[in-house]
This record gives structure tokens, sequence and C-alpha cells, in this order.
């Protein structure tokens, strides 16, 4: 053993001396900028010409990035058909994001070279077709997306390159419950596969047809049918041996694009909303829910999402938040109201997000009447929260100024430098005594901060 030192150490030197002498020449990042340079000048060299080169040329594009000491590259978005070799990359990535593109065909040894990824996101291609050997070398892999492909089948033996492999998605892929699925569904329904593919359902045959694969009975596959017997099944009520599918009114599995890396993120941006949706995963950490059409806000829309610390719910309709519309997110740290139908905040709707640091308000036309102290109560509470767009826009009197100003005005009892009248001096005992039981309320919570101000009564 003593022997074998020396030399080790003499041959690992002479590994090292090509990488240094690499360094050398150029100003760059040694072997990273070489590679990097490499890049670049194929794409440069041969990227508007001769389209099947091309192809297989990486897009500079692609992003690589470092976080929490993991290597991601994103690649999402970016034109590809064929997944990009591990040797384009300064580093082994451990996350390699691959969604939406145009990649139709996984072949044999696709992923050789990527040993050491943990995650791959395939989801929102056009796969068609996985050889046996695709993923062969990702003995890492824990998680594998493919949802949202035009994939008929898949053999086990595609997945048995990946031991560790604990999340698929299959989901929204035209799955045809044929024989040759047969192991592949048997795997996936064992108890301990209960994270694997649980949404995928068959296309095919008829007498599947939406049919979980993880309810599907494996030995009805490989039986002989009369393929008489299933036309005219085609043709006649499929009520009978098929189980409807419960509609599922916006669900977010299904309506929105979930991003897995480098943490959980849904973008349902845009997707016609008129409600929040149901079915959020509990370890979301953002969803954009913006450009939606969603006008009322019910309690508990958002329960149980203890990770949530991004909400954008801008540019929809909404005229009400029910009290206990965003109870439960304990750590939201963004809330994005812009461009809304709101009027006021009411009561307690802000009550449980002790860590909120941003509240964007903008483009909603708040009324600036008592209603709205509650709104600035809270902000004054939580001096913390940095808040913008809180401009009245009625009434008249105070349109265009900040609320800020108005409830100031308004509790030194001069709004506008004018005398309050009756009626006026009415609210302001009314909102007085509001903002007492308020500060009742409000008080013995260990997590708020202490007061500031001092209500000053005028009568
Ligand atoms: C919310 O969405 C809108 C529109 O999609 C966008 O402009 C805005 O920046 C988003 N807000 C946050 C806080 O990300």
């Amino acid at each position: 053993m003593r022997m074998v030192r020396p030399l080790l150490l003499a041959s690992l030197l002479l590994l090292l001396i090509p990488s240094i002498e690499m360094k050398r020449p150029g100003k760059g990042r040694g072997l990273k900028g070489a590679r990097h340079r490499l890049t670049r000048d194929k794409v440069r060299g041969t990227g508007r010409h001769g389209r099947s080169r091309a192809s297989r040329l990486v897009p500079s594009s692609c992003s690589e990035s470092t976080e929490a000491g993991e290597v991601f590259v994103d690649c999402q978005d970016r034109h590809l058909s064929v997944v990009p070799a591990s040797n384009s990359w300064s580093q082994l990535p451990k996350h390699l994001l691959l969604a939406r593109n145009r990649i139709k065909f996984l072949r044999d040894g696709t992923f050789l070279g990527y040993e050491g990824l943990t995650s791959l996101d395939l989801q929102q291609n056009r796969i068609s077709l996985i050889e046996d050997g695709a993923f062969e070398g990702l003995t890492e892999l824990t998680t594998l997306l493919l949802q949202h492909n035009h994939l008929g089948t898949l053999t086990e033996e595609a997945l048995i390159p990946m031991p560790k492999l604990h999340y698929l998605r299959l989901y929204d892929n035209p799955w045809m419950c044929l024989c040759p699925m047969e192991s592949l569904i048997r795997t996936l329904q064992l108890p301990s596969n209960r994270n694997l593919a649980n949404h995928a359902r068959c296309a095919e045959p008829l007498r599947f047809k939406n049919t979980k694969l993880k309810q599907v009975d494996p030995e009805m596959l490989c039986k002989e049918f009369d393929p008489a017997i299933d036309q005219q099944g085609d043709q006649t009520d499929p009520s009978g041996p098929l189980d409807p599918i419960p509609f599922r009114r916006q669900d977010a599995t299904t309506l929105c694009h979930t991003y897995f890396f480098p943490q959980v993120r849904m973008d349902c941006s845009n997707r016609g909303l008129t409600e929040a949706p149901t079915g959020i995963p509990d370890d979301v950490v953002q969803i954009d829910l913006s450009r939606n059409s969603i006008s009322h806000l019910k309690t508990k829309s958002f329960h149980g999402l203890r990770s949530l610390r991004t909400l954008n719910l801008s540019q929809n309709h909404l005229e009400h938040l029910d009290t206990g519309s965003l109870s439960g997110l304990l750590h939201l740290r963004e809330l994005d109201l812009t461009e809304n139908s709101l009027h006021f905040i009411q009561y307690g709707v802000l009550e449980d997000l002790y860590f909120l640091s941003q509240l964007k308000l903008g483009g909603n036309p708040w009324m600036c009447d008592y209603n709205i102290h509650y709104m600035m109560y809270w902000l004054r509470l939580h001096s913390g929260v940095k808040h913008s767009g809180l401009i009245c826009r009625a009434p008249l009197d105070h349109a265009g100024n900040s609320v800020e100003e108005y409830v100031h005005d308004y509790n030194r009892g001069c709004p506008n430098e004018r005398k309050p009248s009756r009626e006026d001096q009415e609210q302001l005992n009314t909102a007085l005594e509001v903002q007492g039981e308020l500060e009742e309320e409000l008080e013995p919570s260990h997590l708020r901060k202490p007061k500031k101000y001092e209500i000053i009564r005028l009568s």
C-alpha cells in the first residue's frame, strides 16, 4: 500500500498538468472558459447554416447557475429538438430543465454523461417515444417530469436504470393501456411507488379510457379482446364499465404550469380562472394568478399553503376578499393586488400575514371612507411592510391623495382643513370606536409591534 501512494500522487499531478496549462493562455476561466468558448464558437460558426448540424448544437442561451451548492442548467423554452450533450456545460448539472421544447424522441443513451443528475424536467415537449435505454446512467435521478407529452407507451425497462426515482409525472399523455404497458402498470401500482404517476390516465383502448394507470386492472391488459367488440363499444353509449371522470373545476395541477426547481412555483397566469384554483400543492412557494378573472376570493382559498411566499393576484377583477381568504399564509412575503377593483380591505383579511414585507396595491379604486381605516391601521402596526399604490380614488374630496394622508387628516379631525360636519363627526366617532376595538383585539399577540401612536379623542 505504501508504494502505491507516491505513484498515485504522481499520476494525479500528471492529470492536473493539462488543466493548469489550459488556464495559462487565456484570461478565461480554464476548462470552464474553454468549454464555454467552444460552445459559443460552434454556435456562431454554424448556427445559421445546415439545419441538421445546428440541431445538435447547444443553444448558447441555456443558462447555468448554482443555487445552494447545486448546479442547474435551464434550457426551458429554447426550441430544442434534442437533449444537449452533457459536455456542453462547464459543470455537470444536478438539475436539468428542458421543459417546453420540441423534443420528440429519447433514444438509447441520451443521458449518458449526466450521471449525478437528480432531477430532469421534460414536461411540455412532444415526446412520443422513449427507448428502453434512454435513461441509462441516471442512477441518482429522483425526479422525472414527463407530463404534457405525446407518450402512448412506456416500458418498465426504461425506468430500471433509475433505482432512486421517487417522483414521476406522466399525466396528460395519451397512454395506450395495452399489453406492452403491463409490467410498468404493475410496478406503478406497488404501494411503495405511491408517488409515481398518480394522475396519468389511459386514453385507449375504450374500455380503459380515462381510467388512471394506478387503477387499471393489470390482469386485463394482456387479455385477448375481440377487437370487434371494442369497436362496437366505440359506437354505443360509453357508460357501463367506464368510470366517468369527475369534472374537476379549475384544478391547479392540470391548469397551471408547475416548476419544481429551484423551488415549487406555479404559473397560473392568464388561464381564464374565475376563482382561485383547487389542488394547489402544499409545498408551493410562489403562485402567479395574475391576469385572470377572479372577482371574489373566498375563505380558505389558500388553506394550508404554509410555504407560500409570493402570491400574485394582480390584474384580476377582485372586488371582495373574504375575511379568511388569506388565512393560513403564515409565511407570505409578497402580495401583489395591483389592478383590481378593490374599494377597501375588509377587517381581518390580513391577520395571518405575520411575515409580509411587500404589499402592492396600486391600480385599485380605493375608497377613502372609514372602511379603509382597517388597512391603514394594520399597516401602522406592521411598519416593516413596504406598501405601494394606496391612493384614494373616491370620494372626490380625497381623490388623488394618499390613503395615509386621508386617515391622518381624519384622525386629526380636520380633513381638508374644514370643520367636520355632524355627519363626519358621527362617522369619526364610529371610526375611533372601531379602532379601539381593533386595538383590543390585536394587542395580546406577541408578534405585534408595540403601537407607535395614540388616538386623540376630539369630542
Ligand atoms: C404579478 O404579475 C404581473 C403580471 O403578470 C407582473 O407584471 C408582476 O410583476 C407580478 N408581480 C410580482 C410580485 O411578481
